[in-house]
């Protein structure tokens, strides 16, 4: 994807937590799994495609958190001494959001409102479930969250901040977080952003989830913190 349509996509992405009964078809599902096989390769992650199971997001929690038809989910999963295991874990399933947003299919991060339990995925012995997306044929498009201000993650003056960066801050500022918490922040330092998660629980999930939008919509790697 070029940066553009990556930007338009990231744009373009909400949470939709109600999904119509039409099923993800074959070929979407082996171009998504094909796309995991990916991360899960570069990242040591153990992310799996869970279609076609109603029990995960069959709990209260779930109905109270307005889930509807959430019958697909990507079960994040990892290794719990894998280094950065938190970072990973939203770095790569952003990725794999993105692509399923291009690919016409909605999504919502979950980590607490749904079935720990319930959730299919194999987990092997020393793995844990850090989290799931919800995944599927969104009933609407969702809607733009209410966000910080640039201000108020950067201390970079906008006039200072080179074109890529402010594309980075625009992307890291529209990408999902627990709660729409929004707890990090960005810097430049020697020509390189840097992003630091805040103190506060799933703050690491959401700085590799900023990350991995700030990497594709500016064409640069964020340093590492
Ligand atoms: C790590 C993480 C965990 C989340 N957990 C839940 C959850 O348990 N239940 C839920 O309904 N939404 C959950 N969300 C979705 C957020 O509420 C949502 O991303 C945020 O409000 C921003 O809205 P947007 O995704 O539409 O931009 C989670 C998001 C992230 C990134």
């Amino acid at each position: 994807m070029n940066r553009e349509r990556i930007i338009k996509i990231i744009n373009e992405r909400h949470s939709v937590r109600q999904f119509t009964e039409k099923a993800i078809e074959e070929t979407k599902r082996n171009s998504l799994n094909s796309l995991i096989e990916i991360c899960n390769r570069e990242s040591g992650l153990n992310i799996q495609l869970i279609c076609d199971d109603p029990k995960c997001f069959d709990v209260f929690l779930a109905h109270y958190g307005k889930f509807k038809n959430a019958v697909n989910y990507i079960a994040v999963v990892g290794k719990k001494d894998l280094p950065d295991l938190e970072e990973k874990a939203g770095y790569f399933g952003e990725r794999i959001v993105l692509f399923a947003q291009e690919s016409g299919l909605n999504t919502c991060w979950v980590a607490g409102t749904y079935g720990k339990k319930k959730c299919k995925a194999k987990i092997a012995k020393g793995e844990k479930l850090v989290c799931v997306i919800a995944v599927g044929y969104g009933e609407n498009p969702g809607k733009p969250h209410r966000s910080k201000s640039v201000k108020s993650i950067c201390s970079v003056k906008e006039e200072d901040m080179p074109d890529w960066f402010k594309e980075g801050v625009d992307a890291a500022l529209k990408a999902p977080t627990a709660l729409n918490q929004q707890l990090f922040s960005i810097r430049l330092e020697d020509g390189e952003a840097v992003i630091t998660a805040k103190a506060g629980p799933l703050t690491k999930i959401d700085a590799g989830i900023v990350k991995y939008n700030f990497e594709a919509a500016s064409g640069h790697k964020v340093r590492q913190a």
